[in-house]
């Protein structure tokens, strides 16, 4: 299945009794398969976990640590924002130049890179500093 069908299809998965707000969200790894995942909510609202991050584990869990592009889809007026936290959690696994698209169900979407996604990304270069033994 496509990244964009496949991220459609795994959002009617959505466990979100509590938002109403399902999420889908698709990652097409370096080996060229594609990954889906769904918000999965908890009435402990904090142990909720997001679509993308679900998409993430099943690359992972299936041996892959790289992903080429993206895709989110919720049924939003403007195509859904993924959280700050899942900005950092793709960044992860891609590059600054991947390709993310975010969707609603109108058939509205935004296409970006991964460094437009998340300006200024925490990443390893600010651990190399060699402020690492001023203590
Ligand atoms: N959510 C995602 O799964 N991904 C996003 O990109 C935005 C927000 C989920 C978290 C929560 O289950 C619901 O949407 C409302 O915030």
């Amino acid at each position: 299945m496509s990244l964009e069908k496949s991220a459609f299809a795994v959002r009617e998965n959505a466990y979100a009794p509590y938002s109403n707000f399902k999420v889908g969200a698709a990652v097409l790894s370096e080996g060229g398969t594609v990954y889906a995942g769904c918000n999965v909510e908890n009435i402990a609202y904090p142990e909720g976990t997001c679509a993308e991050a679900g998409a993430i584990a099943a690359m992972v869990a299936a041996g892959e640590t790289k992903l080429t592009e993206v895709f989110v889809v919720a049924d939003s007026k403007q195509p859904v924002s993924p959280c700050g936290g899942c900005r950092q959690k793709l960044a992860e696994f891609g590059d600054k130049d991947t390709v993310v698209t975010l969707a609603n169900l109108d058939g509205v979407r935004l296409t970006m890179t991964m460094a437009e996604l998340l300006p200024g990304a925490f990443g390893s270069d600010h651990m190399d500093a060699d402020h690492q033994d001023r203590d």
